[in-house]
């Protein structure tokens, strides 16, 4: 088996669910490359000294410029906040290191294109961590709608719903709260949720020619935490859109962080001439189909438990029998793989740095549009 070194940079939430996989995910896929658990940075030591020691890298870094000057790192992966993912893409693009990179893929769209083009100068493969195209549920339904069982499509429907930032006393800024100071975010639920259900959208049903967007900013300030200033607040709360998409259908999204009750309530539906599919993020090994065209005295929705593991579900024959389902680490598991796989055959896996600028074309165009009041072309990429 052929090693690839990956250098990980951010010990987070992302940092951990990326170490699982990349641990997993040769002994459950049968692949030509393996990655090797190379080295961990982070800025501060001790924390990613005991980080490294949890998840067994070999070694770590405090400053991710000398991780990229290592000769034994083949891949960087940026688990980081949003404003250091360009800087850092930039320069392992030119260091020639392959490059995965959390979502978004940067803060707006011109720094987004700054990145696929220094990316495709350098040629190094690269992918963007869109993760749930491969819960399998979801690459069903992807499935589905390739196989033209829902014929044409009229309508899609996403939401992604949380309540964590309802208090006025949270304060913006520093560890675990950069979400909400926009300087670091770029955006708040556009850019963090919306982002993940407009991926999906697009992968599931094809570009987006416009958009007409309302945002509202709840708490206007809150305390900065590295100033300790009481500062403006400049991400969105809440955005809801209204979108076209090129093959005629209408969308509506909406992703609030102040919907009491809503942890992680990723949910879409998608209606067709012929059948309808939806799934949830919080049963996301299953998936709702309704086909018009069954016998009328059974017609009605299934709920499809997507654990077949003969072959017919995605993903699946890699993992138990039939009947036992699997989990959200699993979709990082399943994006790794595919990473691999391309890099042996030499074809990209998607999402792609230029695949998520398109994301991220719609995400401009729905902030825009939320402070214009108009409908909103999407750039094309
Ligand atoms: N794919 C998904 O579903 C998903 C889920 C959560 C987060 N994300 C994305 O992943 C990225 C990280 O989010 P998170 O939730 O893991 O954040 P987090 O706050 O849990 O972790 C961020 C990590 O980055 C480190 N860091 C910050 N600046 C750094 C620097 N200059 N050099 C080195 N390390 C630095 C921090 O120390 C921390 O370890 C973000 O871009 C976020 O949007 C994606």
């Amino acid at each position: 088996m052929k090693k690839i070194n990956v250098g990980l940079i951010g010990y987070g939430f992302m940092g951990r669910a990326h170490s699982n996989a990349f641990r997993k995910v040769a002994n459950f896929f049968n692949l030509e490359y393996q990655p090797v658990l190379k080295a961990a940075c982070a800025r501060n030591e001790e924390k990613v000294k005991a980080f490294a020691q949890t998840w067994g890298y070999e070694s770590y870094e405090t400053d991710w410029r000398k991780l990229l000057q290592r000769d034994d790192i083949d891949l960087i992966d940026i688990c980081a906040p949003n404003d250091v993912h360009a800087e850092i893409a930039l320069a392992a693009a030119k260091a020639g290191k392959m490059i995965l990179c959390e979502k978004p893929l940067a803060r707006t769209g011109p720094e987004g294109l700054k990145m696929v083009k220094a990316i495709e100068k350098a040629g190094v493969p690269n992918m963007v961590w869109y993760n749930y195209r491969r819960v399998p549920a979801v690459t069903l339904a992807k499935k589905l709608i390739d196989e033209g069982r829902l014929g044409r499509i009229f309508h899609y429907r996403a939401k992604f719903l949380q309540d964590w930032t309802i208090s006025p006393e949270l304060p913006q800024g520093g560890a675990g709260l950069w979400r909400l100071d926009v300087k670091v975010a770029g955006s708040g639920v556009t850019g963090d949720l919306l982002a993940h259900c407009i991926d999906t959208a697009i992968w599931l049903n094809g570009s987006i020619d416009k958009v007409s967007a309302m945002t509202e900013t709840f708490v206007k300030q809150r305390k900065h935490n590295l100033t300790g200033k009481v500062e403006k607040v400049g991400i969105d709360d809440a955005c809801a859109f209204l979108a076209r998409f090129s093959n005629g259908s209408l969308a509506t999204f909406e992703s609030t962080r102040y919907a009491r009750g809503h942890k992680a309530l990723y949910t879409f539906e998608i209606n067709g001439e012929h059948a309808s599919i939806a799934w949830d993020l919080h049963d996301l090994h299953r998936l709702q189909y309704f086909d018009h065209r069954d016998e009328g005295k059974l017609r009605g929705w299934r709920s499809i438990h997507v654990t077949d593991a003969g072959g017919e579900h995605p993903y699946m024959d890699k993992w138990w029998v039939p009947g036992l389902q699997i989990g959200y680490e699993h979709s990082f598991v399943h994006q790794v793989a595919d990473f691999l796989q391309g890099v042996a055959e030499g074809k990209p896996a998607g999402p792609t740095f230029r695949d998520a600028l398109e994301t991220q074309y719609i995400c401009d165009a729905v902030l825009h549009s939320g402070k214009t009041g108009r409908w909103e072309k999407v750039k094309k990429v």
